[in-house]
């Protein structure tokens, strides 16, 4: 385990890997239980996750992912799907809540009186689709990064093209796919810029 100042910095975007590493489910099944944890609008986990983790599937994939050899090459791939029916989520997310006592059945429908008006807005539920699933996707990378897997956030890829090869149900937009597995040589150093030239103090 990684202190996570120094995981942070260490992460890279990777994209040789080793064809012969298989991820087992149970760590990537911890994987993404982590990712899950990311915070999301309401606690709705505007999310799911396609997983490709079988050479056959990850050669489908290829076309898909503008023959991006990373696709092919890594352990798995993960198509992070943003829910766009999140309030379909409500009482599976809250209704244990309230049995358990951390929530008041008066609080539950006040917040799905709040949820009910945002999806009836036109532009909330894609907006909240790729924000929300973009936090999972990056906690995902992060975890990753601590168990000892490099990662690559590809959005190089048809969506298209992914929704009809996979029959992708209607409810689910893709995000990003991100290429999990161990690395055969070092990613490319990247650089940013200056941190004062990204930060305004409001006044
Ligand atoms: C939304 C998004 C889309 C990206 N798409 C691709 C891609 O299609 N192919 C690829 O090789 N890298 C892709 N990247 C990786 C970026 O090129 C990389 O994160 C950036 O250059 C910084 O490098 P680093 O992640 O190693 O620090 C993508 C990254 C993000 C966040």
């Amino acid at each position: 385990m990684k202190d996570f100042f120094e995981l942070a910095a260490s992460r890279r975007s990777t994209k040789q890997y080793d064809p012969n590493v298989e991820i087992p489910h149970s760590e990537l099944r911890e994987l993404l239980e982590v990712a899950g944890q990311a915070p999301s609008a309401w606690n709705l986990q505007q999310w799911h996750f396609l997983v490709f983790d079988k050479k056959e599937v990850q050669e489908k994939l290829l076309p898909i992912a503008y023959n991006q050899q990373q696709v092919v090459d890594a352990s798995a791939v993960i198509c992070i799907l943003g829910d766009l029916e999140g309030d379909k989520n409500i009482d599976p997310v809250f209704d244990p809540s309230v049995a358990a006592g951390h929530m008041t059945p008066e609080l539950k429908e006040i917040l799905a009186g709040q949820i009910r008006g945002a999806y009836k807005r036109s532009d909330y539920p894609r907006d909240a689709a790729i924000l929300n699933a973009s936090l999972a996707s990056m906690q995902f990378m992060l975890a990753a990064k601590a168990k000892g897997y490099d990662t690559c956030p590809i959005g190089g890829f048809n969506a298209n093209a992914l929704i009809e090869e996979f029959n992708v149900s209607e409810r689910y937009l893709p995000i990003m796919l991100i290429t999990i597995g161990k690395p055969t040589q070092e990613a490319r150093a990247t650089d940013r810029l200056p941190i004062e030239s990204l930060i305004t103090y409001a006044e």
